[in-house]
């Protein structure tokens, strides 16, 4: 059970020291070779969609969404989620993905996406996309992708290469080599 003097809330940039130390203890370096962290660096996450859960006024869990697409389909991403060991197995993982997806559906967000252990995210509604209907820009396990569909059609609407939102409306593919820089003369 969760303790009665934990608090959940939005994330604030007064937290970002603390919740890159609680990525850093739950992922270590190897959370930068990530597909997901891949597809994060599009672009900003969604502040107000993320939240934190507070101990005595100290971070101990923090979960993000950012704004995907593929294809014409739009999504939120979530993740990191990650909770510090001394606070794990009390349900607070479970209720920031509660609150996160309650969160996109009343941001109108038609489906949360995520690469994450289905035993985990599967009783809290989470389900596998077919294979094939996406791919990430860099290598992942298939069965790890997993959508909560909030709005009928939204899943089968993401299509091909996911990326941050603000990519696919510049136009520029995730992993596009810089533009050349030309001389003058
Ligand atoms: C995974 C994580 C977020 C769970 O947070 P938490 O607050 O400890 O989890 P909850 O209290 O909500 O749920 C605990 C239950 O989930 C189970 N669980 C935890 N991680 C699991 C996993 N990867 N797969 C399956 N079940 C898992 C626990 O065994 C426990 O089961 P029980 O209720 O039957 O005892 C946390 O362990 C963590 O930060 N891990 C490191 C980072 C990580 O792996 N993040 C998720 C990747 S997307």
């Amino acid at each position: 059970m969760i303790p009665a003097d934990v608090i959940f809330m939005p994330e604030t940039p007064a937290h970002d020291a603390e919740i890159d130390h609680i990525n850093e203890e739950a992922f270590g370096p190897g959370r930068f070779a990530r597909a997901a962290y891949k597809i994060r660096e599009g672009g900003p996450h969604e502040r107000h969609l993320s939240f934190v859960a507070l101990h005595n006024g100290e971070v101990i869990a923090s979960c993000r969404l950012t704004r995907i697409a593929a294809g014409q389909g739009r999504a939120l991403l979530l993740g990191p989620l990650a909770v510090r060991p001394a606070h794990k197995n009390l349900g607070i993982g479970r209720k920031l993905v509660a609150i996160s997806v309650e969160a996109a559906r009343k941001a109108g967000a038609g489906a949360v996406l995520l690469v994450g252990d289905e035993p985990y995210y599967g009783p809290l509604g989470f389900e596998r996309i077919a294979r094939g209907q996406i791919s990430m820009p860099r290598p992942v396990d298939l069965d790890r992708i997993l959508a909560y569909e909030l709005s009928p059609g939204a899943v089968e609407r993401l299509k091909g290469e996911v990326c941050h939102e603000d990519l696919s409306r510049s136009g520029v593919p995730a992993d596009a080599p810089a533009e050349p820089v030309r001389m003058a003369g």
